[in-house]
């Protein structure tokens, strides 16, 4: 949720913190704040953006080779000021920023007013960084000793950076549940929540596992150790994305660009997964667990928002064409629910981060139970990605608006072609509608382009709609999950109400919620429950509802009663929500650039939800 960013070398800190924590402040984005060591211990902090820090730096002393910085998703205490990040030791030494959650706080904290502590703010943050600091005074250990032994007392989740004032060549890192990556350059070191700040200094990486302390001296370099006090090897990893990447490209916003994104995105996707030549499928990522799936009693998917819709549709795809039963869980309930989970059931957790907590713990109470699990994610490196059995990255590149697009229909991509895998091997579909739908996925990426086009027609509508304070998305089949998806990115972005439906399930109660005020968007492309969405169609008009229906073909028959068609191109119904998603992301998009709304960064929103 927050956004960490160190570094510690021969160059001014305070630049590249900065351009680090814009690079990060997706993740969180209600205060920022640095520390930097320069003989002294300086800290600045403030409400609002990052913008507003640079603002409320301009006359400080900003010099220091040694500094970290923070965003802001507040969770303990309102975003003020006080509350931003970093916070100090009791002594005033020891400076940290964290990303997490603590849940013993309230408890250490008491225990430490009864020591003689006082605190500022109203977070958990500064107990940690309190406790840290008493260890250090009151057992004289290293930095690292007090951080690894405060970790003892300290339950939840974490990323955290120590500067200390005693130790102006060391900067201790540490992570339980929440990501931390360590960037190394020549003599110098970053630290991050993702590799999106490092990668324009370095392409070398370590990602630090759980429960690790990482120890950065200037002297003798990067050295890590577990909680339990082993001494653990630094794995070197090379990153893959570039700088390009992460900027937006001549686009207005990162989600535009996004949105545009989606035909290469699906194309890397299936590169070298799907296979037209040989008629095959590979993912290699998952080759050595494909029995298991073929073999599988059961499918549990278990993911959040977008993901669980992509889930959804993953459903559809394994049930339909590879017969196997799937269940789709919100990770959230799934990991409190005491879950039936057998031995010959699949997992498969899909997360466009790869951190999301929710999903993180599920994963975790699967692979107790003695079950696979796979991961669907787009972060390389990730946790996910990384607690998981096996898994393929999506390869949507890095995803920075907050309202997921891309990564979704990179995430339909692989379950479709899982699941068209799946069908082969285990002879459910015949090998006429196998190499037929190998075809059609292929064609998705020139679908898509071809979608695009509707940009200009559904800002227009958009335009009629802006104001509407209600919306309706209706679906069958495969539709259905991109009607809850199409709802779910309007509400995000542009705070309108907005509610995702089965078209059949409106008659037992949406609809009386309709009148002429209300728009309703209606997937009708769906090639065997046709005439059955015509008739729910029908049944809005009757009630005055305003229809923007979103079809396949040429349609006289929608055409005369709806009140708006966006036209797609046809494709193949497995396949189709990769497809009518499209006009629905950019209805959400120019909704809410017409109603002022911040469209990358929505409110109260993060990216990666790391916290429960
Ligand atoms: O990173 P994840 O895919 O695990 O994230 C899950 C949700 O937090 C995420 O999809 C969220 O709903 C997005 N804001 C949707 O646009």
């Amino acid at each position: 949720m927050c956004g960490i960013v160190g570094y510690i070398g021969k160059k001014e800190a305070f630049p590249i913190i900065i351009k680090g924590l814009q690079r990060l402040e997706y993740r969180g984005y209600d205060s920022a704040g640095v520390a930097l060591l320069n003989g002294e211990l300086q800290i600045h902090k403030c409400k609002g953006k990052v913008q507003d820090l640079l603002n409320y730096t301009k006359d400080k002393n900003l010099h220091g080779y040694i500094g970290i910085g923070h965003t802001r998703w507040a969770t303990h205490g309102e975003p003020n000021d006080v509350n931003a990040h970093p916070h100090v030791s009791e002594v005033g030494n020891l400076a940290i920023i964290h990303n997490g959650i603590i849940e013993n706080y309230a408890t250490l904290k008491e225990e430490l007013i009864q020591r003689g502590h006082t605190f500022e703010s109203d977070t958990d943050t500064e107990v940690f960084v309190h406790l840290i600091g008493e260890i250090k005074e009151k057992q004289n250990v290293p930095l690292e000793e007090a951080v690894r032994m405060a970790m003892q007392h300290v339950v939840g989740a974490y990323a955290i950076l120590v500067i200390s004032y005693d130790h102006p060549r060391k900067m201790v890192a540490a992570r339980k549940s929440s990501p931390l990556v360590v960037g190394i350059g020549d003599g110098e070191y970053y630290l991050a929540s993702d590799a999106t700040p490092i990668v324009e200094y370095t392409r070398n990486v370590v990602y630090l596992n759980d429960e690790e302390i990482a120890c950065i001296d200037l002297e003798n370099g990067l050295s890590i150790k577990s909680i339990e006090n082993e001494v653990r090897t630094p794995f070197v990893e090379e990153l893959e994305m570039n700088l390009e990447m992460l900027e937006k490209g001549g686009y207005e916003h990162f989600m535009l660009k996004e949105i545009n994104e989606q035909a290469r995105s699906i194309k890397d996707s299936m590169r070298g997964r799907l296979r037209l030549e040989d008629k095959e499928i590979m993912l290699g990522g998952i080759k050595d667990y494909e029995d298991k799936i073929f073999n599988a009693d059961r499918i549990l998917i278990v993911a959040c928002g977008t993901s669980w819709h992509a889930g959804l549709v993953g459903e559809y795809l394994f049930e339909d064409l590879a017969r196997i039963p799937v269940e789709v869980e919100y990770a959230s309930e799934f990991r409190y629910r005491n879950p039936i989970i057998n031995k010959n059931d699949v997992v498969i957790a899909i997360s466009q981060s790869g951190e999301t907590a929710d999903t993180l713990a599920a994963i975790r109470l699967a692979k107790e139970k003695g079950a696979t699990v796979l991961g669907i994610c787009n972060v390389v490196g990730s946790s996910i990605a990384r607690i998981t059995d096996a898994g393929a990255y999506t390869h949507a590149g890095p995803e920075i608006g907050v309202a997921s697009t891309k990564a979704f229909t990179a995430q339909l991509t692989i379950l479709s072609l899982m699941a068209l895998r799946a069908a082969k091997q285990r002879q459910t579909i015949s090998e006429e509608r196998y190499e037929f739908l190998l075809k059609e996925l292929d064609r998705v990426p020139e679908a898509i382009e071809q979608v695009m086009k509707c940009e200009a027609q559904v800002k227009e509508i958009a335009a009629v709609f802006k104001d509407a304070r209600n919306f309706l998305y209706l679906g069958r089949g495969y539709n259905f999950p991109v009607a809850l998806e199409g709802a779910l990115k309007l509400k995000e972005i542009s705070y309108i109400h907005a509610e995702g439906y089965p078209a059949a399930e409106m008659k037992h109660g949406p609809i009386a919620l309709i009148d002429e005020e209300m728009p309703i968007v209606v997937l009708a492309t769906n090639q065997h429950a046709y005439e059955k969405i015509v008739s729910n169609i029908q049944e809005v008009k009757a009630r005055k509802g305003k229809v923007i229906a979103v079809t396949s073909k040429q349609d006289e028959e929608i055409s005369k009663i709806a009140d708006y068609v966006i036209e797609i191109p046809p494709i193949a119904d497995p396949f189709t929500p990769m497809v009518t998603t499209v006009p629905l992301q950019f209805l959400s998009y120019h909704i809410a650039l017409m109603r002022d709304c911040n469209v990358d960064q929505p409110r109260n929103l993060a990216k990666s939800v790391t916290v429960e």
